[in-house]
Formats: C-alpha cells, structure tokens, sequence
C-alpha cells in the first residue's frame, strides 16, 4: 500500500495470486480533444493516452487481458455518434496493441448517476480493477466510485503519480511555495484558493478572474468579465491574506474602440482586460523564479489570440526556467505549455484540472476514497 493506503498494482497482482489470465477493467480518462471536419474526428491530443501507457503494459507483461473503459465529452446519457470512442480507439490500437477499449461510459445515464445496474455489467467477468483515470476521480460516477466496492481494485501508475505529486503540496512544500492561477471563472477556484491560502507564501492570480478581485477592491473594471457575486468572498480572500496574494498591477487589453492597449489597475469606460500586461508578467515571473515549489493552473489571458498571450507565455517561460520544482494543473494550462513547446521542461503535468484543484483543495477524492475502502465501502 502506498499514497494514504490506497491499493497499488502490485497489491492487486498479490491479492490475485497471478494477473496471468486474468481480465482486468482499467478506467482511464480518454476524454481528449477533438477536431472534427465534416464526419471526420480527430485526436488533437494524446497525451492522456499516453499517460496511461505504463499501467497497461505494466498489466500485458504480467498476462492480464486489459479492458479500458472511458468517458468522452458530455454526450448527456445517450449514444451520440459525435462523441463516439473510436478515434480513441484507433490511437490507442497504435500505441497499446491488444488492449481493448469499451464504448463511451456516458452513453448510458447511469454513468452519471452512479447507478448499481452500470456498475454489475462493467464488473461482470472482470477479475480486477484499476483506476489510472485521474482526471475523472472528482467525479463519483459508477466506473470510478462502484467497481472497487465489488471486485479486488487497485490504483494504476498514472493515478498513484498524480497522488504522490500533488498531495505533499498541500502538506510538505519546499519553500517558498508560489502558486500561479488563472482562468476564466473565479467560482471556480474560489475553494482552492482559500486552501492554498493556508499553505502557499504567495498567490499570484491572473486571467479574468483578476477582475473579480480588482471589482472587490473597489477598481473600476471597464467591459471586463467578472462575477458580481463572488465579489465579496474576494473582498474576505484580500483580508486575510492581502500579503500572500499578488494581483496585476498592469492589464492588457482592447479599449471602447477596439484597439489593443495597456492599462493601469482601473480600466476606462467600455474597456476590456485581456491579459496581463508587461510589468505585471515580469512581476509574476519574478515571483516563479524565487520559488522552490510552483504550482500554476490557468491561463493569463486569452492566450489563443496572440495580441493576448504574452502574459501567459511570460509565466510557462518561467514556470519551465525556475530551478523550482514544478507542476502544472491540466486542461488549458497544459495546453498552453504545449503550444508554446515548453511541456518537456516542467517537472509534472497533471493530466486533471478540476481533479488537480479537488485535490489540492480537500485533500481527497472520492475516486480514492472507494479504492482505499474496497469491497468493505458501503453504499
Ligand atoms: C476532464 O476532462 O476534465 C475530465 O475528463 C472530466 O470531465 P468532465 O469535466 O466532463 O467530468
Ligand atoms: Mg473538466
């Protein structure tokens, strides 16, 4: 047992006597970016595929037969051709000849709502299960929370990984601990940012949820979005912890008339914040560069239109140069390192966004809660 008395691989394989014959349902999180042209789908991403190589060929050399089981997009409890694994499934015969692929889990509804009858035909048949679908363990959906209630479950190498990472930074950092957030939607990370707030020796935060903050101290923010009712929670987050947290002092953006400028911390009439700007990237980036630990989730700025990206392309820079151990949450922060080529130099990308958050913010999952309780897990 490892990562808080979860089962690993190897705990399973002793709990089966042998994996040799054996047929095993591994739940991976195959939820990968698309591109579709006309009836054509494409995987734009493989990099969840690839994350869970090591547990599959890990299970293959022992002689269990591996049955991978995902979700893809949010089809909404029915089949819809749209949304159909396939793509996956080519992608994956390339890189795990062998191993077979169920179709998409929430194409039924009882995925979802977590219900008995998916989870007795995902078991029936299967000798054991895995979870290496970390990006999905916030979600107590039957092929995450059920199976380990049923069948001798362990997690993959993927899922014990991710654990290992992201859990001692909430207990252990090395000092100082900087953490970089972004993103659209303040609501969002509203909770991980008052955990974080315990741990961290600074919070720089940027994207548009900046302007939930600049609003709660009282800035005039121009067109920029914001949530108004979130206001007054980011009013309490600066009272206590005004020192740790680091706002922009400078915003990139367009004014009323469309054209690209800079601004101060209160933006005119009609204007709207869009990244960043070039004092503030550098402040942030200093920050990232005197840290021993970074974690950074979310984009600066709308960083897909260049006029935008200099902020979030001034933050991976550092986040990839600091000497500072480093992780970065998945989904668009990941997607941003990859586009501007720095993925390789970051110490652990995480393949989950809202898992990474979850986790940082409560400590646990209920993923890893079913795999730690087992088969003596009520409910
Ligand atoms: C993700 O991509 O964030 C995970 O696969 C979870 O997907 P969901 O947010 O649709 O539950
Ligand atoms: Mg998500």
């Amino acid at each position: 047992m490892s990562a808080g008395g979860i089962p690993t691989l190897e705990d399973l394989e002793t709990e089966l006597g042998s994996l040799a014959g054996k047929r095993i349902l591994v739940r991976t999180d195959f939820n990968t970016p698309l591109e579709r042209e006309g009836d054509d789908v494409r995987i734009t991403d493989d990099f969840r595929i690839r994350a869970a190589l090591p547990t599959l060929q890990w299970l293959q050399e022992r002689g269990a037969t591996v049955v991978t089981a995902s979700h893809l997009g949010r089809p909404e409890g029915r089949p819809d051709p749209r949304y159909s694994m396939e793509p996956v499934r080519v992608r994956l015969g390339e890189l795990a000849p062998g191993v077979e692929l169920l179709e998409n889990l929430r194409f039924d509804p009882g995925e979802e709502g977590n219900d008995d009858a998916v989870i007795a035909g995902l078991v029936e048949g299967i000798d054991g299960y895995v979870n290496d679908a970390f990006g999905a363990s916030h979600r107590a959906h039957a092929s995450i929370v059920g199976p380990p209630r049923r069948v001798p479950s362990a997690m993959g190498r993927l899922l014990q990984r991710e654990v290992e990472i992201l859990l001692p930074l909430r207990t252990a950092p090395k000092r100082p601990f900087v953490a970089v957030l972004g993103g659209a939607k303040v609501s969002d990370k509203l909770g991980v940012i008052g955990a974080l707030l315990d741990t961290v020796d600074a919070l720089a935060i940027g994207g548009a949820m900046c302007f939930t903050f600049f609003a709660a101290q009282g800035h005039s923010i121009g067109d920029s979005l914001f949530e108004p009712d979130q206001v007054g929670t980011c009013r309490g987050l600066l009272e206590r912890a005004a020192e740790a947290i680091h706002l922009p002092s400078d915003i990139v953006g367009l004014t009323a008339e469309g054209e690209v400028a800079t601004f101060g911390t209160r933006l005119p009439e009609g204007a709207k914040g869009l990244d960043i700007g070039p004092g503030s990237a550098a402040e942030f980036g200093d920050v990232v560069m005197e840290a021993r630990t970074v974690f950074w989730n979310g984009p600066m700025g709308m960083f897909e239109d260049e006029r935008f990206a200099a902020g979030t392309r001034a933050v991976a820079q550092a986040v990839a140069n600091t000497k500072a151990f480093t992780v970065v949450g998945g989904g668009d922060s990941a997607a941003a390192l990859a586009a501007f080529g720095l993925d390789d130099d970051v110490d652990h990308v995480s393949t989950g966004g809202g898992a990474s958050l979850e986790l940082l913010e409560l400590g646990d999952l209920p993923g890893l809660a079913a795999l730690r309780e087992g088969r003596s897990g009520d409910g």
